[in-house]
């Protein structure tokens, strides 16, 4: 038969996969590895499943993929220099490129090097990528992939640490063979699993808190002794940043106020240090007033020294021991119960080690509070220091007791609750 086995003219078909992505402007960075060539394949998907795509990459990134690759399949401009210029114009056509970085609802730097890791946590900006990156407000996630050894070394997970505290998204690498020849974690995750990663980003990012003026406080207090010794508690202010942290991710305008903490900024966050109650007490006093919701998550010390010496105390003349003199601190969070206006949220946090919501329902009439969090002090639930905890939420109408959770999401669960009251 005429014209069998003749391949038949080409359609213009449709790319679309899905509509979980339509209409997502999605910033892609792509950085200097080997899985630099699988990016275009992340494109490709990702432009199937709707999304806008643009897409920069390291001058490093170009020796493995070439950008012509990267503007077919998203149909723009692909940026590599921030120097390059119009050469009709003279004109900087790289630095065009920075208003990527507000027109972006998430940017995705995958594969994300060692080298641009170890950029991004010390606030370098050097290429497209980075400064990109710096200057973006939105989430920006990235996806860890180098040789295993890289991977692994210390100062890598210490930066991905870094990025981490601050409220960066981390895609885990997945393990498997390397270009090396190495067995271990490093490889770009499959593409599904990056898609995973950004529609659960994308669903949760609802901004549901936007504009919402809310101010934290978190850590321990450290109330002088003399000029070298200090009374303080086990706080390490994981809890307090977790909520300024996911309040920021929700659209929060947030102010946190901290006591000595060894925490990063998380993102988006004004952060002001104290040292002292007193000093918690002014911060938060200064600005309550502007604030929608309150959260006290601070573990202020209740006592302090009451005449904290101007030199260190000697050892010797002590007759073997040091009487100390406390006075109480100042009940920050009594005082805002006290003077609370209307439309004030305020969220008090208690930690009881027996009788626990019996005495946090005191607390939160007592102090005028709206919302108390329990924390579960026990040996399974150390609280202080830990990644995770244990809390019951408590308002006037109920309380609702969470399993151990991971503390970004028990202050998603808290910031839930407040939402419902706003
Ligand atoms: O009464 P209690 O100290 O257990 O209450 C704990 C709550 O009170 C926490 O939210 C803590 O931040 C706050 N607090 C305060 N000022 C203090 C002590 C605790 O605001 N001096």
């Amino acid at each position: 038969m005429a014209g069998e086995g003749r391949p038949r003219a080409a359609e213009r078909v449709s790319l679309s996969a899905g509509t979980h992505m339509r209409g997502k402007r999605i910033l892609l960075g792509v950085t200097g590895g080997i899985a630099a060539y699988k990016s275009a394949y992340l494109v490709r998907e990702l432009v199937r499943a709707g999304a806008d795509v643009r897409v920069v990459m390291t001058e490093a990134a170009t020796e493995f993929i070439a950008p012509l690759t990267f503007s077919a399949l998203t149909k723009q401009p692909v940026g590599t220099d921030l120097w390059s210029r119009d050469q009709a114009t003279g004109s900087a056509i790289g630095t065009r490129h920075i208003h990527l970085a507000t027109w972006c609802d998430c940017m995705l730097i995958a594969p994300a090097s060692a080298n641009t890791l170890a950029k991004l946590a010390h606030g370098l900006s050097d290429n497209l990528v980075t400064v990109l990156a710096l200057a973006c407000r939105k989430p920006v996630i990235v996806a860890p992939t180098m040789d295993a050894d890289m991977f692994l070394n210390e100062a890598t997970q210490h930066n991905i640490a870094v990025l981490r505290e601050r409220g960066f998204g981390v895609i885990p690498p997945a393990e498997g063979e390397h270009a090396s020849g190495l067995y271990g974690p490093g490889r770009l995750p499959e593409v599904e699993v990056i898609r995973a990663f950004l529609k659960k980003l994308f669903d949760r990012t609802a901004e549901d808190l936007r504009k919402v003026k809310m101010l934290v406080t978190a850590g321990p207090t450290h109330e002088p002794i003399d000029p070298v010794r200090y009374i303080s508690n086990r706080s390490s202010g994981k809890m307090g940043f977790a909520l300024a942290l996911a309040a920021a991710q929700r659209g929060a305008e947030v102010t946190l106020v901290t006591g000595p903490v060894s925490l990063e900024t998380p993102r988006n966050v004004k952060r002001i240090d104290v040292e002292t109650a007193e000093h918690m007490r002014a911060a938060v006093v200064k600005v309550a007033r502007q604030q929608r919701v309150i959260a006290m998550a601070a573990a202020v010390a209740d006592y302090a020294p009451a005449l904290p010496a101007d030199r260190k105390i000697k050892k010797d003349g002590q007759n073997g021991g040091l009487e100390l003199t406390l006075k109480s601190t100042p009940d920050i969070l009594g005082e805002l119960g006290r003077k609370k206006r209307k439309g004030t949220l305020l969220v008090g946090f208690a930690l009881e080690t027996n009788d626990g919501v019996s005495n946090a329902k005191e607390k939160l009439s007592k102090k005028n509070l709206d919302v108390i969090v329990l924390n579960a002090y026990t040996a399974q639930n150390p609280v202080f220091g830990s990644d995770r905890n244990t809390v019951t939420i408590i308002d006037r109408k109920g309380e609702e007791e969470l399993p151990s959770l991971e503390k970004i999401e028990v202050a998603n669960r808290i910031l839930n609750r407040i939402r419902k009251l706003l």
